[in-house]
């Protein structure tokens, strides 16, 4: 059978107290709604359809995957919320239902509940948690402890506020229960909304058994209602993955201070010091060493380099036994082959550094391609913008440009040639050739200072 997901997302999110619909709020650089869809997505969800209400312009600018919006315009309850999903839904399939401000669950958790769903059953996520508050109770049969309803916090008597078992929200079930039931919901309740929850009961009534599973990790079902629990939630998601790369090999300096917003895969013997964040897809080869303080963004790194602290990196490629940094800023569409040393100090833009070149103090190389064992001197900046067009610098292998050059591209600098320091260079330079173009050096014998007058 295919699985069709519901996901619960038109909620207000008050207690955010913020212009931001609740479900966009961020953990690890993704929407919350992004993640329950990749997950849905995870578990090969044939078809998403996802309910939106408050800000729904702004979440559906901001969600890029193929879903089906479903308008919810007044949020009456969790069932009223599924009951607009109903038009889309084909009745063989399994529906599985998520909400979008629960943004953690993981896949093996949703893998194991939908497994659960037969023709008579209806599978049901379920945690039991020391503090149960604010959460809907399970309310299981005295002697036989079956499932016979969920009882609203609100709803609940002193007794069931006992109870330690809780909904999560997250079930699944065959769609065809779904048609039967939803219509049937009343909103006779505390907060006179139209509960999901109660379709338990009427599973129960009809015979249908609850077929109740764990998540993995009791902290994958709590939710975000305010920006505290936001966090805490980011801090979990992320200890979770500096401890998957410390199980797989990496050396975290201080598994508390990393920060990964996307996919950092690591080889054997990486290390990381304090403070680095991660963003987008990075990939670091073996015994790649991170100083403290690094920013790195969709960059791979290949063997033995060491990125010192204090660098920022993003969209490049870096080869083997390179070293770059410490204070170094290498900006997209660089590319710097092995054994090359960008030092503290230099900017990169759209750069490709040749094998064994060095740029290691000072610099600004932008929209340029530098040759192999090419020395670039301190204070050399490539003029590539004129304040409307940017051009291009080359630099054969084995050049030297002296300290403080200014390269005004475009411009094209020969293999083996050498420019003199302090130059600015506005022709192409051949092969082996010295190019000085700075006013030559006068000495004056007996000079006198000039006297302070009184
Ligand atoms: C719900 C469950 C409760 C469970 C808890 C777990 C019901 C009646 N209660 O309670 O048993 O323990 O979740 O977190 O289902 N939403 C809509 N439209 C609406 C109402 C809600 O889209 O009209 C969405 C919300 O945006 C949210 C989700 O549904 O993503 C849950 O709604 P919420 O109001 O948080 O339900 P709870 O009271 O927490
Ligand atoms: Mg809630």
């Amino acid at each position: 059978m295919t699985t069709e997901v519901i996901i619960l997302a038109a909620g207000q999110g008050s207690r955010m107290k913020s212009r931001l619909p609740k479900v966009l709020h961020k953990i690890a650089g993704k929407a919350m709604l992004q993640h329950v869809i990749d997950s849905a997505l995870a578990i090969g969800a044939e078809k998403l359809h996802v309910v939106v209400g408050h800000g729904s312009e702004q979440v559906k600018q901001t969600i890029q995957n193929q879903v089906n919006w479903v308008e919810q315009t007044e949020q009456l309850g969790t069932g009223h919320a599924v009951k607009q999903a109903l038009p889309f839904l084909s009745q063989e399939n399994i529906c599985l239902i998520l909400y979008g401000d629960v943004p953690l669950v993981d896949t093996k958790t949703l893998e194991n509940l939908v497994k659960h769903v037969k023709p008579n059953t209806l599978a049901l996520l379920t945690a039991n948690l020391d503090d149960p508050s604010g959460y809907g109770r399970i309310i299981r049969d005295k002697n036989e402890g079956f499932v016979q309803s969920i009882v609203e916090q609100k709803d609940a008597s002193p007794d069931q506020l006992e109870v330690k078992e809780v909904n999560t929200g997250i079930m699944a079930v065959d769609g065809r229960h779904l048609f039967k039931w939803l219509p049937q919901l009343r909103n006779n309740n505390a907060s006179q909304e139209y509960y999901l929850t109660d379709i338990i009961r009427m599973a129960v009534s009809e015979n249908v058994e609850i077929m109740v599973t764990h998540p993995v990790d009791k902290l994958e079902i709590k939710g975000a209602n305010n920006r505290e629990e936001l966090a805490s939630l980011e801090r979990w998601f992320q200890q979770k993955k500096a401890k998957d790369l410390m199980i797989s090999g990496a050396t975290l300096q201080d598994p508390d201070r990393i920060d990964i917003r996307g996919e950092l895969s690591c080889g054997q013997d990486v290390t990381i010091d304090i403070n680095c964040l991660f963003e987008g897809n990075v990939t670091l080869a073996d015994n790649v060493s991170i100083g403290a303080n690094c920013s790195i963004k969709n960059t791979s790194i290949d063997e033995g380099t060491i990125i010192h602290p204090n660098t920022i990196i993003e969209d490049a490629i870096i080869g083997t036994n390179v070293n770059v940094g410490p204070f170094a800023r290498i900006r997209p569409g660089t590319q710097l082959a092995n054994e090359s040393k960008v030092g503290n100090f230099v900017e990169m833009k759209k750069t490709i550094v040749g094998e064994g070149s060095k740029i290691n103090h000072l610099s600004y190389v932008g929209d340029a391609n530098l040759g192999r064992n090419v020395n670039v001197g301190a204070g050399t900046i490539t003029c590539n913008y004129d304040g409307v067009n940017k051009f291009d610098t080359k630099i054969g292998d084995e050049v030297f440009v002296g300290s403080n050059t200014s390269l005004v591209a475009p411009v094209v600098i020969g293999n083996k040639s050498t420019i003199g320091a302090g130059s600015i260079i506005t022709k192409s330079v051949d092969e082996s050739q010295l190019a000085v173009a700075r006013g030559r050096q006068k000495n004056i014998d007996g000079w006198q200072r000039p006297k302070k007058s009184k």
